[in-house]
This record gives C-alpha cells, sequence and structure tokens, in this order.
C-alpha cells in the first residue's frame, strides 16, 4: 500500500512529463496510481511515490517500461460486434447517401488510440464488404493513431494471435487474412491493409486534425480525466466534416459543452452525429 503522499505524486506527475513530454496529469488519478503502483510491487522498492521518484532518476530506462504500463494495449478484432454491425448498417448507408448527394468520392477516417491495429483493420473489413464492386470508386483513407510507438509497429506488421481473431467467422478470416507459417498467426491481407496510414500521436498535446468522415475513439477516453474528456470531443467535433460520426467505447460518455453539439444516433453503441447547426 502506498501511503496517501500526494506531493510525492504531484512531483512524480511533473517529472515523467519533463522527461518524457506525456503529461500524466491529464490521466485520471486512480488509473495512475494503480498503474505505479504495479510498477513499484513488481520493482520491490520502498511503496512511495519519492521512493519511485528516486528509482527512476538512477534507472531512465524504467520511464519506458512505466509508459507502456500506463497505455494499455487491450483490443480485438470487432470489439463490440454490435457496434461494428451498427457502423456498417446505419451509418454507412447514411455516410455514402451523402457523399453521392454532394458528388465527394474521398472517405477519410480516424482511429484514434488505435493500439496495435484491430480496429483500423476491423473498420477496413467492413468499408471492403459494404462498398463491394463500388469500392474502387472511392477514395479511402484510415488513419490509425496511438501513442505508443511499439503498439504502432505491431499494427504495422499486421499478424495476430487467433485469440485477436475469435469474433470473426471462419469465412471472413480466409478473406481477409492470410494464415503464418501454420503457426496459429494470422496476417491481414494487403487489401484491407493498405487503406490505413499509422502514425505516432499523443491526443493530449498532438497536433489537430481536420476533414473525417468517422472518427472512431473507443477505449482510451476512459482512462483520461474529465477536463481532458471534455476538451477531446471538441477536437473531434472540430475534426469531422459535417454530418460526420463519432463513435465511443460503450462504457464512455459523452460530456462537457459537446454535449449539445452531437447528435446521439445510437445510444447503446455511443454513435454520435456532428450537429452542425452549432459550429
Ligand atoms: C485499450 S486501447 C483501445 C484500442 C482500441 N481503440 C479498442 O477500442 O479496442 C487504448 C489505447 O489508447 C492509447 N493511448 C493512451 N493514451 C493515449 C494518448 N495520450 N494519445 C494517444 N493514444 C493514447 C494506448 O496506447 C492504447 O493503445
Amino acid at each position: 500500500m502506498i501511503s496517501n503522499d500526494e506531493l510525492g505524486f504531484n512531483l512524480l506527475k511533473k517529472k515523467i512529463l519533463d522527461r518524457t513530454g506525456v503529461d500524466c496529469s491529464k490521466y485520471k488519478d486512480n488509473y495512475l496510481k494503480r498503474r505505479i503502483a504495479l510498477r513499484i510491487k513488481a520493482i520491490g522498492i520502498d511503496p512511495s511515490y519519492t521512493g519511485y521518484y528516486r528509482f527512476l532518476e538512477k534507472n531512465p530506462s524504467e520511464y519506458d517500461t512505466l509508459l507502456d504500463g500506463i497505455t494499455i494495449n487491450v483490443s480485438e478484432f470487432f470489439r463490440d460486434v454490435d457496434t461494428f454491425n451498427a457502423v456498417k448498417k446505419e451509418v454507412m448507408p447514411q455516410l455514402l447517401a451523402e457523399k453521392t448527394k454532394r458528388k465527394s468520392r474521398i472517405l477519410r477516417i480516424w482511429s484514434a488510440g488505435c493500439s496495435i491495429g484491430e480496429e483500423p483493420y476491423t473498420i477496413g473489413i467492413i468499408l471492403y464488404e459494404k462498398l463491394g464492386p463500388t469500392l474502387n470508386e472511392f477514395v479511402i483513407s484510415i488513419q490509425a493513431t496511438d501513442i505508443d510507438g511499439k503498439a504502432l509497429s505491431a499494427a504495422k506488421a499486421g499478424i495476430y494471435d487467433a485469440e485477436a481473431l475469435k469474433k470473426i467467422d471462419k469465412s471472413r478470416i480466409s478473406k481477409y487474412f492470410d494464415s503464418v507459417d501454420g503457426n496459429d498467426k494470422y496476417r491481414i491481407k494487403d487489401k484491407v491493409k493498405h487503406f490505413v496510414r499509422f502514425q505516432k500521436h499523443d491526443l493530449i498535446s498532438g497536433k489537430k486534425f481536420s476533414h473525417f468522415d468517422l472518427i472512431f475513439c473507443r477505449n482510451v477516453m476512459i482512462y483520461f480525466g474529465r477536463e481532458l474528456q471534455s476538451r477531446l470531443l471538441l477536437d473531434f467535433y472540430d475534426a469531422l466534416n459535417d454530418g460526420g460520426y463519432l463513435i465511443i467505447g460503450r462504457t464512455e460518455t459523452m460530456t462537457g459543452e459537446a454535449k449539445d453539439k452531437f447528435v446521439c444516433v445510437n445510444t447503446r453503441e455511443r454513435i454520435y452525429k456532428k450537429n452542425s447547426k452549432n459550429s
């Protein structure tokens, strides 16, 4: 049990920011404390923030290990199958009808906090299926970003254990994956992979993006404090084209000023449409 040393905790957050550029103070305190406690236990040092501060000073490689612990990369293909079905059956038809009306053939999608790639590749699969023979009439880009460089390297390789594919049926697996050396590992096929561009990006301090039709930011904001959640939701609003959609995680909520800027189109699946009248 770590003593309730708020001063030590705050100094530690400042030290991590100075040294790594990652602003830990924007994550939920309780979440951060749990991750630090796990590191302290694993190292076996005196259970105090000051003790951990000293350890970091003497062992700079620990910064990377701590950041690995803070960026939880749990994901899977079709995580929350119903959400992706709703995107395919409810969101895509509306979006494509809108595109046709505006005579636009460009589709821009952002997977923010993409981890090791399952989410952006899942989006690629549903686009492939939805657009079918008209696929080549569109210019499609899926921008997939994450703060975690190691996760992005794995995402670019696009090779997964069978466990990550457990929600995908056999016929989809054979359509979209190649088996790797018969090793119970699967590589995503190029026909999906070529839609996706991976990029390192910190949602807290990184540049602002724009002109997206769809933004997925699922199971990322849950780790952040309320203030940052509110700011990010406004950033997503600004990053969407008129009539664009935001999809957040099933346990996440719309909060702050952004509440009036989006219309909820599917409550259960947390799908929101940009309410352009409120720009
Ligand atoms: C639990 S995964 C979610 C993956 C995927 N979106 C999903 O729903 O399955 C959370 C991801 O958020 C990323 N993340 C955490 N803090 C971040 C930040 N400040 N900026 C960008 N990505 C961040 C982590 O590295 C991790 O890959």
